[in-house]
């Protein structure tokens, strides 16, 4: 049993004697009723800090990157001729923080894009690949500019569509301009040098070595 499994499962036990008004509560109540099972309960509060994660961090280091190599983009944003909200579907479009799904199997043969996909086989999927397609985003598909066509499939798709995208864009709204509003920024290596993270299903780098200053006039509190 993994330490994340135990501490979660601790957290569940304290809701009995003590429910409040969050997510663990309202899956404790499941339990008692008999609607899911303690492993459930525990695995699905697994899911959605693993799925709440690395994500975020993902998308709030590609936002940098973004922002950092792009500072006629950052201008146009700090001059309030774009907003937050746009540079935030912008960011999730041009560099998705989930790259490729997880293995999907068809339940029976598909036929796509003229590719013939036999029932059981592994498919993967691409959530990057939309953002950057010139079919749909043109000839500056692969640029980054803060306020570009976002169509994007960066939260998936379906019924398996990303339960956290709201708090997700919440967050970003909230995290990108109490960042750049009060700090002045500058990559400390050459963007080329800025090392992807290793994997296959998420988007990221590895760190971003930067110079961090206070911006002048920039209120201490965030
Ligand atoms: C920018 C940040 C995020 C991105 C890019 C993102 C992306 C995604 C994607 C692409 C999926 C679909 C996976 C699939 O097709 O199987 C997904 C599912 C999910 N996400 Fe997010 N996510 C983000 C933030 C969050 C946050 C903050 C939470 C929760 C705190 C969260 C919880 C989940 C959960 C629980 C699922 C599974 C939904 C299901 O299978 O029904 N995500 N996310």
């Amino acid at each position: 049993m993994s330490r994340w499994w135990t501490c979660l499962a601790e957290l569940a036990e304290s809701k009995v004697a003590e429910p409040g008004d969050d997510l663990t509560s309202l899956l404790v109540e499941h339990r008692t009723n008999g609607t899911i099972t303690l492993d459930e309960l525990v695995d699905t509060l697994i899911l959605v800090l693993a799925a709440g994660h690395q994500t975020t961090i993902n998308f709030f280091t590609n936002s940098l990157l973004a922002l950092l190599t792009h500072p006629d983009q950052l201008e146009l944003v700090r001059a309030g001729e774009v907003s937050w909200e746009a540079v935030t579907e912008s960011v999730l479009a041009w560099d998705s923080p989930v790259g490729q799904s997880p293995f999907r199997y068809p339940t029976q043969d598909i036929e796509i894009g003229g590719a013939l996909i036999r029932a059981g086989e592994p498919v993967m999927m691409s959530y990057a690949a939309l953002g950057r397609d010139p079919a749909h985003h043109g000839p500056l598909a692969a640029s980054f500019v803060a306020a570009r066509d976002t169509r994007h499939l960066s939260f998936g798709h379906g019924p398996h569509f990303c339960v956290g995208a709201p708090l997700a864009r919440l967050e970003a709204h909230i995290a990108l301009p109490a960042f750049f509003n009060r700090f002045d920024t500058e990559l400390a290596v050459p963007a080329k040098e800025v090392e992807p993270f290793p994997s296959l299903a998420l988007n990221g780098i590895r760190a971003l070595p930067a110079v961090i200053r206070p911006r002048a006039g920039a209120a201490a509190g965030v």
